[in-house]
């Protein structure tokens, strides 16, 4: 009988719409022994809460469903079926004014992360498959950070992301009013349950997506909604789950319930089954923060909405350059905005000095509390960037106790941003010069000339790739907070060196500890290295700087002087006097000074290597007798004597100074 068939064919229609239900849909509310695949920090918690990230530092997390579903419709080849996904979450900062990263809930085809890099990669990608078509992702990412790399429109925001962290659609978080239809603004990380939908229907392409607190109804108007044909994207079995990642900053991405459904309407989440929000300590601390300092709170919620304000306003004030080809550097660049706050706007208050090459700058990481130095050189030609950029990272991975350590760096327009480890004793020209600070000691100025050695030899020989530093001086040399010298700036001269035209030659060093064959050839070397090293000695030992124009002659230059008292057998009288009183082994004195005129031999074939001046330092060897041709030669050759003239004029009290030889030679 037809109608019995019909009947039946309904029937089985009907049974295979629920089975299909079944399979294309699911509740948490709670996720107390839910069967979910997890991995990084993600974690649940026996009340039921789904950890995406716990409070660790640079942590990523995932948490996916762990059957996948079939997003691409059998009877129409090329659409995307419909689905619908509600969920409740949170996201609790540790400290209210630093911010950790996103949560993103995913549609993913794989649930194999493990490439994808944390922080402003929300967990999703790296930089080299980021906005790739082959990814198959589609995110709704929940966004506490304005990453200009990803040209976010601001630091509380709701992004469509397809492959891609530079969103399609976003706005600022919020939800419309029903009564009144006023957009509502609502703070992401602020450690209090909110809701979200996710309604994507196939056949007009249509995706929504609506926020609104808990446990407000779902409002009419959904916050963002856009046309986006998901057809590439979603391959035929996608898995569905969320993403999240913390920076330096530590904060908790949790959600408390979840449904979704396939080809309807995710089912409504039951609010009394969730669980509760985790009792947070540091909703104690900042309590306490609160009582014990509340107009430091105040001021400090003041500067941070000041700064919101400022980068509403003025985007294009945290403007920077990026290339393609600074894309392997992403872990070593630093956004503009993130050292802007870290030098409070490089206030005057944060000067830490300015030297030739630009003005140096203290700062906190507002990301992770790390004390750095910035240093802003400003740099106008373009030439030789790359091949610049390049260096400055791999000496990024130069690592030795007395070397300053360079954490990365931002380019803008005209300018370069290095970042730097903070010395807390400043530059040792501070020490040797500053009247009103006690003498170094002997003992101390050794240590911290073997820390130099050792540091530069590291440089010259140890590491895989010889570098030349090209502007050894005591102000390039910092002081940790044991008083250990730390070579810092190197490598930064060769920023100049490019570009030399027909007409003039550049070179960089600084007067004094410029051998004679850098000012004919131009060419650094280790050699060359080695001769400012010899004057460096000279100058921690005398106490005085290798040239002191304002200076009677014959003590105008300091190698000179020592020559000369060194040839009359007084080679002791030229020790700083301030080191009077000082107890110490004069051999050692007596060591480093010759050591002084070894390095600053004229002919490059007379330094020793830096191998050798460590076994000069550590005893290890005796020192040779220095040449009696030594004795006869002038020094400071005639052009430096030339180049002397000009630095005389010129400059009265820069301890730092570039000069420059002219004329076709
Ligand atoms: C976060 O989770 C990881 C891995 O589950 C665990 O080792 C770590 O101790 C957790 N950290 C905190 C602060 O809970
Ligand atoms: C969890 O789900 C996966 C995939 O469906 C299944 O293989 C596994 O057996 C389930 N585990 C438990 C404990 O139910
Ligand atoms: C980026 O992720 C893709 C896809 O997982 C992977 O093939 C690639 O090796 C990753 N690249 C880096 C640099 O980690
Ligand atoms: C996208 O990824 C695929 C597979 O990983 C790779 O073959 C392709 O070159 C990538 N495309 C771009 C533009 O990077
Ligand atoms: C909501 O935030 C935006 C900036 O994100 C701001 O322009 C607007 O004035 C805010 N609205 C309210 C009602 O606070
Ligand atoms: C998306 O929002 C629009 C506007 O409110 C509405 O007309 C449409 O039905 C919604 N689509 C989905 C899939 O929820
Ligand atoms: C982005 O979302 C807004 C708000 O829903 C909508 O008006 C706009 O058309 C969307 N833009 C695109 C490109 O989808
Ligand atoms: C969506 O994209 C797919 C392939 O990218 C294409 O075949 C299809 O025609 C598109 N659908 C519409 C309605 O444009």
């Amino acid at each position: 009988m037809p109608s019995r068939l019909l009947k039946t064919l309904f029937m089985l229609v009907i049974l295979s719409f629920a089975s299909s239900r079944e399979d294309g849909s699911f509740v948490f509310n709670g996720f107390r022994g839910a069967n979910l695949s997890l991995d990084g920090f993600a974690s649940v918690t026996p009340d039921g809460l789904l950890l995406v990230t716990n409070a660790s530092s640079r942590g990523v997390g995932h948490a996916f469903h762990p059957k996948p579903f079939k997003f691409k419709s059998d009877t129409a080849p090329g659409t995307t079926l419909s689905f619908s996904t509600t969920f409740v979450c949170a996201i609790i900062p540790m400290y209210s004014y630093i911010r950790g990263l996103g949560l993103v809930f995913v549609v993913s085809h794989t649930t194999d992360f493990s490439t994808a890099l944390p922080t402003q990669y929300l967990g999703l990608f790296n930089f080299s498959n980021n906005g790739n078509a082959s990814n198959h992702v589609l995110g709704i990412e929940l966004d506490t950070i304005l990453n200009a790399e990803f040209q976010d429109i601001n630091d509380n925001h709701v992004g469509i992301d397809v492959n891609s962290l530079h969103s399609t659609n976003s706005t600022g978080a919020g939800y419309y009013d029903d009564s009144t239809g006023a957009l509502q603004n609502m703070t992401l990380a602020s450690g209090v349950a909110m809701q979200i939908w996710v309604d994507y229907e196939g056949v007009n392409m249509q995706l929504n997506v609506t926020m609104a607190p808990v446990p407000m109804a779902k409002p009419n108007k959904p916050l963002l909604s856009s046309t986006i044909n998901l057809s590439s994207v979603m391959t035929d079995s996608m898995y569905v789950g969320f993403s999240s990642t913390n920076g330096l900053t530590l904060t908790t991405h949790c959600v408390l319930g979840w449904s979704f459904k396939m080809n309807g309407i995710a089912e409504p989440l039951d609010y009394a089954k969730l669980p509760p929000l985790p009792r947070s300590d540091s909703k104690h601390k900042l309590q306490k923060l609160a009582i014990w300092l509340p107009l430091a709170s105040c001021a400090l919620a003041l500067l941070v909405v000041a700064t919101v304000v400022l980068v509403v306003k003025r985007r294009n004030k945290y403007a920077e350059l990026l290339e393609d080809w600074e894309q392997e550097y992403g872990p070593h660049r630093f956004s503009y905005k993130e050292l802007f706050r870290a030098t409070k706007g490089f206030k005057d208050k944060t000067l830490l000095g300015s030297g030739g090459f630009g003005r140096v700058y203290q700062g906190v990481l507002p990301s992770s509390n790390v004390e750095v130095a910035v240093k802003r050189v400003s740099h106008e030609s373009r030439q030789g960037m790359k091949e610049f950029v390049a260096e400055i990272v791999s000496i990024g991975q130069l690592r030795h106790r007395n070397i300053v350590q360079l954490l990365g760096y931002c380019r803008r327009k005209g300018e370069l941003l290095l970042v730097y480890d903070y010395m807390p004793n400043g530059s040792l020209d501070n020490f040797l010069y500053d009247e009103t600070r006690p003498a170094l000691s002997w003992a101390q100025r050794f240590q911290i000339i073997k820390g130099v050695a050792s540091g530069l030899l590291y440089l010259h020989q140890d590491w895989e790739k010889i570098v030349i530093h090209r502007d050894i001086k005591a102000s390039n040399v910092l002081l940790d907070s044991e008083l250990n010298g730390r070579l810092g700036d190197f490598g930064l001269a060769r920023l100049y060196d490019h570009g030399t035209d027909a007409h003039t030659t550049h070179i960089m060093g600084t007067m004094g500890y410029l051998a004679p064959e850098l000012a004919k050839t131009g060419k650094a070397t280790t050699k060359t290295d080695v001769f400012a090293f010899g004057a460096f000695l000279l100058e921690v030992a005398c106490g005085r700087r290798p040239v002191e124009p304002s200076a009677e002659e014959p003590q105008v230059l300091l190698l000179d002087w020592v020559l000369e008292n060194w040839k009359r057998g007084t080679l002791l009288a030229t020790g700083d006097p301030r080191l009077a009183g000082d107890i110490f082994p004069v051999e050692e004195m007596e060591t480093v000074l010759k050591l002084g005129l070894l390095c600053s031999h004229p002919g490059p074939d007379g330094r020793p290597t830096m191998r050798q001046v460590m076994h000069f330092l550590d005893g290890d060897s005796t020192m040779p007798d220095l040449p009696p041709a030594y004795a006869s030669i002038g020094i400071l050759s005639l052009i430096q004597r030339e180049g002397l003239k000009d630095y005389m004029m010129s400059s009265s009290s820069s301890v730092s100074h570039m000069f420059e030889l002219s004329g076709g030679r």
